[in-house]
């Protein structure tokens, strides 16, 4: 080690020893002992990274960063990256995170708040996350090379995460999204964007093998939770989407040819208040890969636009010879209204969906003028007690 280098390490270390307490073998850092104002206007970024640095650094057991109540800490878009010295790692935010406003955001990070290469990291707390993300809701995307609304909290390559407590609210595009994860759980949640917050998605998983998301509630302007490409072994349950928020969608896979999966997952219980989807699959025509071993069952629906989804032309993209294959998909247990015709659509490519069942459905339109039907395309399975819609399309 060089002399500077050596310096450096002490000054660190010692930083990082008078910032913190140890009780029953376990360092607790407190935010405003780094520099943090917590005033909602200074710029918090750099307390927070040294702070992380300092938590990722402790070698005991259980290492906490507390983002203390009462306080409003104002991050820049910063990332910050493992691995850690301890097998857990605790955040726990009490207070509240604000991300900048658009016109103020400074370059085009596409991430706000990034956490990189953590394994057994909790973020947990009562805080509220703040995406700051109205100037982003308009569809008019990007000014000059910025073209890509950016994604609030990200985890990526966080093995072992759980996040838990937390309400985010105002998120500029996707609110939560985790990446190439494996035993994942995020519960407890809440997630608040207006209706009319374009493309925010409430969760997002992509990659992630083992997941658990449940008791949650999640209001957004896009996909109430999306289940992209490489994701499997996920639990969904007691969550209630909406209102206005879009459904708990497999996709969009396939898109320009490209081959992804989604395999076995479990959507339970969970409940659609006004939103316009519920439970769906969507592929673009020409993709590869398979969508197989999906469950959805004991839904409730309450005055959604199209409850029962699979669309294998997704956003009309025109039929070709090949496409993601769809089997093993059961819809069960699934009542209540919808606002148009369309309870259940099953549009499925040329090459067929198979092993399709539905069972025990009672969806009916709130429109008298529009009674709820079924519209299918190419779909294999068998279908039981169907009480609404009345029509047959397997
Ligand atoms: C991620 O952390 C692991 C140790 O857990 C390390 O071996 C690996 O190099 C890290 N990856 C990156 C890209 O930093
Ligand atoms: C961001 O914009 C909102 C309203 O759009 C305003 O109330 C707030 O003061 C702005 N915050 C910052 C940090 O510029
Ligand atoms: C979230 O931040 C915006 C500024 O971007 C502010 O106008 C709004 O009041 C904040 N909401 C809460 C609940 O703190
Ligand atoms: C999902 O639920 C099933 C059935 O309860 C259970 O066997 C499985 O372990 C769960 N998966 C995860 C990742 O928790
Ligand atoms: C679904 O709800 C039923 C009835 O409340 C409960 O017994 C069951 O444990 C729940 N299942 C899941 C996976 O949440
Ligand atoms: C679609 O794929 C083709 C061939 O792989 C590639 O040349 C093209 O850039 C891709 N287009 C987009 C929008 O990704
Ligand atoms: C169903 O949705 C309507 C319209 O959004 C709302 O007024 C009503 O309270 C909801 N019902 C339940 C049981 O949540
Ligand atoms: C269909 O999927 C369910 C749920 O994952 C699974 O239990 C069942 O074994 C699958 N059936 C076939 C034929 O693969
Ligand atoms: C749907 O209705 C049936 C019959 O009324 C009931 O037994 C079942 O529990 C209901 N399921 C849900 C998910 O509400
Ligand atoms: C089906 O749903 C309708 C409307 O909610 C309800 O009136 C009817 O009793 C239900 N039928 C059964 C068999 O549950």
């Amino acid at each position: 080690m060089s002399k500077d280098l050596l310096i450096v390490s002490i000054l660190i270390l010692s930083i990082a020893s008078c910032n913190t307490w140890v009780a029953h073998g376990q360092s607790t850092f407190d935010l405003l002992k780094f520099g943090a104002k917590g005033d909602g206007q200074t710029d918090d970024s750099q307390a927070i990274l040294n702070a992380l640095e300092a938590l990722c650094r402790a070698s005991d057991e259980n290492p906490t960063l507390v983002v203390p109540n009462g306080h409003t800490f104002f991050l820049r878009p910063l990332k910050f990256s493992g691995p850690c010295q301890s097998k857990n790692i605790h955040i726990k935010i009490m207070g509240n995170l604000l991300a900048p406003n658009r016109s103020n955001w400074g370059g085009c990070a596409i991430i706000w708040f990034h956490l990189f290469n953590i394994t057994g990291l909790t973020f947990d707390g009562t805080g509220v996350i703040n995406g700051s993300g109205q100037g982003w809701w308009s569809r008019v995307i990007g000014t000059g090379d910025c073209s890509r609304i950016p994604t609030a909290l990200y985890f990526e390559k966080c093995d072992g995460l759980q996040i838990s407590g937390l309400t985010h609210i105002n998120g500029p595009g996707v609110h939560l999204s985790v990446v190439d994860s494996q035993d994942v759980t995020i519960s407890n949640i809440h997630i608040n964007s207006p209706e009319e917050s374009h493309n925010t998605d409430g969760i997002d998983l992509t990659r992630v093998i083992r997941a658990n998301i449940h008791d949650s509630d999640i209001q957004s302007g896009d996909d109430c939770i999306a289940i992209k490409g490489g994701t499997q072994f996920l639990n969904v349950s007691q969550v209630t989407c909406g209102p206005g928020t879009h459904g708990i969608s497999v996709g969009s896979l396939g898109k320009n040819g490209s081959e992804e999966f989604v395999d076995h997952l479990t959507v339970k219980n969970c409940t659609f208040n006004g939103a316009d989807s519920a439970v769906k699959i969507k592929t673009w025509a020409g993709g590869k890969g398979y969508v197989s071993n999906i469950v959805f069952d004991h839904i409730q629906i309450n005055q959604t636009n199209f409850p029962i989804y699979i669309d294998q032309h997704y956003m009309r993209s025109k039929e070709q010879p090949q496409a993601v294959k769809i089997s093993n998909v059961t819809f069960s247990n699934i009542n209540g209204t919808c606002v148009g015709k369309d309870a259940i659509v099953l549009d499925c490519a040329k090459i067929g969906c198979y092993d399709i069942t539905l069972q025990q459905i009672n969806v009916t339109s709130i429109n008298p003028k529009h009674p709820a039907r079924v519209r299918c395309n190419n779909v294999h399975g068998t279908t039981t007690d169907i009480i609404s819609p009345r029509g047959h399309c397997i």
